[in-house]
């Protein structure tokens, strides 16, 4: 049996499947390329075509659900999760190793519900004081590995798998042991800078094995599902790169928390993940805040 959901797990695991398809072949060929939020916050004629196919196949399959996506975002289109069922869309995470052709590129779909009362409020207008997150639920998650096409899914309940074979993290609770992986985030004025490098000189001087950035949010957070790096952080990121990839983590056993230490709150752009709560919490209290705001508040 395939759970109230399933039709709608499907129908993410074969747009993802379409859109890295798109996204292979334009990784080769010449890109218009535009800026966003700063000077390192790009966006291609491509995120917009695949964020629009995304979007419109779910919209006429699913005609009542609601969607939150990073370039409908851009353009101002408010992110706020609703008791209503939620697609939040990443088209392509990890835009900047597009535009310079480095492999590592996903496509994020993740799907929110409100597990008590579904439906209810789906025409109100909605405002996060009146419909609190906490009551919405993350479902699943599908990443799509564009170039090694590498499909993760996570059901919640239901485990986390890379092309069917099942996912698990690390049992890692020493940060001297542990490979971290981060990314910079959009921010690069001076202040923000010297954050970023003092937060990741704090888990060297920790005698971090490492501590690694891909450019890509989601894929980083993959690996950590998949057992391949012990502990993710990073302020910056967005709920677009949180969704889909935090339910492949917890089903793979692992635990995505707030950089306070406190419980994830999916609009407030930071995030630290980790294969035990020993290591996320270690790895919290060596950080220091830098502030993005929150993807509810633009
Ligand atoms: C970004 C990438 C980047 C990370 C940002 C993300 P995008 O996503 O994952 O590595 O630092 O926080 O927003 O813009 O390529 O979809």
């Amino acid at each position: 049996a395939g759970g109230p959901w399933e039709e709608c797990f499907e129908a993410a695991v074969q747009l993802a499947l379409r859109a890295g398809q798109i996204i292979r072949k334009a990784l080769s060929e010449e890109k218009r390329v535009s800026t966003k939020t700063s000077a390192a916050d790009l966006v291609t004629e491509t995120d917009h075509l695949v964020e629009g196919l995304i979007i419109s196949e779910l919209q006429k399959r699913f005609p009542s659900h609601r969607f939150i996506a990073e370039e409908a975002a851009a353009a101002g289109a408010k992110c706020v999760l609703t008791p209503s069922p939620t697609w939040i869309v990443d088209p392509i995470d990890g835009t900047c190793n597009f535009v310079h052709r480095f492999p590592t590129v996903a496509v994020s779909i993740g799907f929110a519900v409100n597990q008590e009362c579904q439906h209810q409020f789906s025409s109100v207008e909605t405002k996060r004081s009146l419909y609190p997150c906490n009551s919405t639920k993350l479902e699943f998650g599908v990443i799509y590995h564009c170039t090694e096409e590498r499909l993760y899914t996570g059901r919640r309940g239901r485990g986390a798998f890379c092309n069917g074979q099942r996912l698990r993290v690390s049992g890692e609770t020493d940060i001297s042991k542990a490979l971290v992986l981060t990314e910079i985030g959009p921010k690069r004025d001076p202040a923000t800078l010297k954050l970023f490098l003092s937060n990741m000189e704090r888990l060297l001087h920790a005698k971090a094995h490492g501590v690694r950035v891909i450019g890509s949010s989601t894929l980083a957070l993959c690996h950590l599902a998949s057992g391949a790096a012990d502990a993710y952080y990073q302020f910056g990121l967005h709920c677009w790169d949180l969704a889909a990839a935090t339910v492949i983590i917890r089903e793979a056993g692992g635990i995505v928390m707030d950089t306070s230490g406190g419980p994830l709150d999916l609009m407030s752009c930071r995030v630290v993940a980790a294969g035990t709560r020993e290591m996320a919490t270690l790895i919290a209290q060596a950080l220091q805040t830098i502030n993005y705001g929150r993807d509810d508040e633009k």
